[in-house]
């Protein structure tokens, strides 16, 4: 198996009995791979950012079993030393678990998006997030106009939600 597939196998025992954590990052994963396919993005950029896809969500089960809840500030701030440990166990190298980390602490701020990997793991989280909280096409329309920077990620909101607008 390769470690991406075991990565993936390792968050879902990670969220067991939480199928709708798994089906998020799952489709953040999708769309992610989906993205670095059509903005050419190199082969080591794009497992960086798929990992993070993986595991951006981690410190919400950490939250809620510590704190019984998950502000985005707590799960940036109790995610990134889980998902370096599991990573770590699967042979990922230092680089990636560096800015993996890094990311996994961030991607709730959009303020500072300082990297390639770092904006389409937001973008691909926003796609997921704005099915998944129902967003209305204006608030969906306006994000995607602000934070969106890759022609990819505008195309696939643009079809998936304002089409027909
Ligand atoms: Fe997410």
């Amino acid at each position: 198996m390769d470690k991406m597939s075991a990565l993936i196998l390792e968050m879902i025992e990670f969220d067991a009995g939480e199928p709708e954590l798994i089906h998020h990052f799952i489709k953040v994963h999708g769309f992610v791979r989906l993205i670095c396919e059509m903005e050419n993005i190199p082969p080591d950029v794009s497992e960086t950012i798929e990992a993070a896809a993986v595991v951006h969500d981690i410190g919400i089960k950490v939250s809620m079993d510590k704190y019984g809840k998950s502000s985005g500030t707590l799960q940036e701030q109790e995610g990134p030393p889980y998902a370096g440990e599991m990573l770590k166990r699967l042979g990922f190298g230092e680089k990636l678990i560096d800015r993996v980390s890094f990311l996994v602490a961030h991607h709730h701020t959009y303020s500072n998006i300082d990297g390639i990997d770092y904006q389409i793991l937001v973008e691909a989280d926003f796609l997921v997030n704005f099915y998944e909280n129902q967003n209305d096409k204006e608030v969906i329309k306006n994000t995607c106009g602000k934070l969106f920077k890759t022609a990819s990620g505008r195309e696939i909101c643009a079809r998936m939600f304002l089409a027909g607008k």
